[in-house]
């Protein structure tokens, strides 16, 4: 083929490519090694110096020409191409957004700040006390006798610290088996009149079961001033839990020992299934065991560096509670199962 007719022929080649593929195979049959514009360069060694002089320059002319088109073209398809694209991404603006899934509250945290907010708006203050506790704090200050079951093995993790026998009630650490202890802490820093809850994180050394964990949340309440009586926790704690229930609702007392107590007792609440006619739930006796509490022992008051009443009638009193979330969380929620609140399992806690 001849220059004029090589430039016929690749300028119809050319603007009838369709895509880069064939723009390609284009430039190959004119510039490949084989390629028609590249075999007359080839040839031009056979001709005189005048000719070649003349081809040679208008086959290069020829060569960028073509070069220049192809390019053009490879421009013009890529063009086209990025524009079928856009059409064909077309977003569907009536089409449905994809769900963002949003998180709710642990029943635990549920309850925590339910009760925050009840006792909140009958003046009581939220305090805290750290998880790893001292001996001192947790039971010595709280008038544990030294040998007292609470402090033994199965009930207590102890802190394991060089030459610990050697060490005073303060310098032995403990994870905490209740919050009781921020009752000393806070009565240290504040003068009464006072009312505090402090709710927390606790451990026990136990085996676990459907009623049992190692970890679990309890909430201490302390109300302290002049003439604070058992009369005035029982109308807090009824209206506490009828608020907390939404249900109207007896207590019972019962004496029970605790050390940081005196008078000490139990309190039951009429059962929730069977409302005190007596089913599965309550064993038949249509209460349910909810918490410990008490008349503020003396020596907590003295250790604390107060004066109890029973010293000088012008000392302090008061009383104090302690009660497991878990436990309520699972009587409000019909919870079966105290495991569940630390299993991480998304199908219970989405129930709630
Ligand atoms: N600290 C007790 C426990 O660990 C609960 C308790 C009982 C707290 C009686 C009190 C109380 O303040 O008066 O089970």
């Amino acid at each position: 083929m001849d220059l004029k007719n090589i430039k016929i022929e690749t300028q119809k080649e050319i603007k009838n490519a369709k895509n880069i593929k064939a723009l390609d195979e284009i430039f190959r049959k004119y510039l490949g090694k084989k390629g028609e514009i590249t075999q007359i360069f080839d040839s031009l060694k056979k001709l005189s110096e005048e000719k070649k002089r003349k081809i040679g320059r208008q086959a290069n002319l020829l060569k960028n020409e073509f070069k220049e088109e192809i390019k053009k073209k490879l421009e013009k398809i890529k063009k086209e191409e990025r524009e079928l694209k856009l059409k064909k991404e077309k977003i569907d603006i009536s089409r449905p957004g994809k769900k963002i899934e949003s998180g709710h509250l642990h029943p635990l945290t549920l309850i925590q700040r339910e009760i925050e907010e009840i006792f909140n708006s009958m003046g009581f203050e939220i305090a805290e006390g750290p998880e790893i506790e001292s001996e001192w704090y947790n039971f010595d200050g709280l008038n544990f006798p030294p040998d007292h079951p609470a402090r033994e093995m199965q009930d207590t993790f102890f802190l394991k610290q060089k030459n610990r026998e050697k060490l005073p009630p303060s310098k032995k650490f403990v994870l905490r088996t209740h919050t009781s202890p921020a009752q000393i802490r806070y009565m240290e820093k504040h003068q009464p009149p006072l009312r505090i809850i402090v709710p927390g994180r606790v451990f026990r050394h136990e085996a676990t079961d459907a009623g049992h964990e190692s970890n679990f949340y309890h909430l201490e309440g302390l109300m302290v001033g002049k003439d604070i009586s058992v009369a005035n926790f029982k109308a807090i704690i009824e209206e506490f839990l009828r608020r907390l229930f939404k249900t109207d609702l007896e207590i019972r007392l019962r004496p029970s020992y605790f050390p940081f107590v005196e008078p000490g007792f139990e309190i039951d609440m009429t059962c929730l299934i069977c409302k005190g006619k007596g089913c599965f739930l309550c064993s038949k006796t249509g209460w349910l065991e909810l918490m410990g509490a008490g008349m503020v022992h003396p020596n907590v008051f003295k250790n604390s560096g107060l004066i109890p009443h029973q010293l000088n009638n012008e000392g302090w009193q008061g009383f104090a509670f302690g009660i497991g979330l878990d436990r309520l969380s699972m009587m409000k929620y019909k919870i079966n199962d105290i495991r569940l609140f630390y299993s991480g399992n998304l199908r219970f806690l989405k129930q709630i």
